[in-house]
């Protein structure tokens, strides 16, 4: 292993940002086939109730998504606080950036799919225990309007994500170091 390839190791992810790594990108996975499931179902009436569950279980798993992605930001942060100054390279400034990317998006496909359930009427239960307090009127105009930015991020963030997978499988191929940082525990 080359002096470079020793210092990436070095700045192997915390397991906990490891763990919550794998979660997050199984949940937006999720979040993206079932979507396209849960919308094809018939639409709410007196006899089809099938979109109830969907639904709920999508805005769950993003309200967790949510959680997981301000735990992942706040210790990076703190890691990046904690590591030695010094000039970082392209490629690391180039990581930093697609990660910024990918939080931004995270939190506003999640903020947009709030609203939009906010403005639809329908309440969200939270894993089946408790309401999330309403604090709008059922608007169709917000809620049309949340719902196309909500899709118009959640396609954002597939591409970014795209990009992500893309450039982790080549660090693989290329052995140097950087897929260490976040799968060897
Ligand atoms: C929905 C899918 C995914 C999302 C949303 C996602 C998101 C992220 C985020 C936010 C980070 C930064 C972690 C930090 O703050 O320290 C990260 C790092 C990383 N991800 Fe992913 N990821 C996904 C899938 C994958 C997959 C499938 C791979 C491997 C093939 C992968 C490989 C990596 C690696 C190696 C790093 C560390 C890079 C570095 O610190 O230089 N990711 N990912
Ligand atoms: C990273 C997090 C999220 C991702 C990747 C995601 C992804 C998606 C996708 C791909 C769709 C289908 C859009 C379409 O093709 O029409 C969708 C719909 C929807 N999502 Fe999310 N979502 C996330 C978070 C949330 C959250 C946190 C909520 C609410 C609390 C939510 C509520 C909704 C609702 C209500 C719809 C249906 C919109 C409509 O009726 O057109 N989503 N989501």
């Amino acid at each position: 292993m080359t002096g470079l390839e020793e210092s990436r190791d070095m700045e192997r992810v915390s397991p906990v940002t490891v763990v919550l790594h794998c979660l997050l990108a199984v949940s937006i996975f999720f979040l993206f086939i079932s979507s396209w499931w849960m919308l094809s179902l018939p639409l709410p009436s007196e006899v089809f109730t099938y979109r109830e569950l969907p639904f709920q279980l999508h805005k769950n798993i993003g309200l967790t998504v949510f959680l997981f992605a301000v735990v992942m930001i706040t210790t990076a942060l703190s890691r990046k606080r904690q590591s030695k100054p010094g000039a970082r390279t392209k490629l690391e400034r180039l990581t930093s950036f697609d990660h910024l990317i990918i939080y931004i998006l995270i939190f506003a496909c999640c903020i947009t799919g709030y609203l939009s359930s906010s403005y639809s009427g329908w309440q969200t239960q939270v894993w089946w225990l408790f309401n999330l307090p309403s604090w709008t009127n059922e608007n169709d105009k917000l809620n049309i309007l949340f719902s196309d930015v909500h899709i118009w991020t959640c396609w954002s963030l597939l591409a970014v994500i795209s990009v992500h997978i893309s450039a982790a499988i080549f660090h693989a191929a290329k052995n140097d170091g950087i897929i260490n940082k976040m799968f060897r525990l």
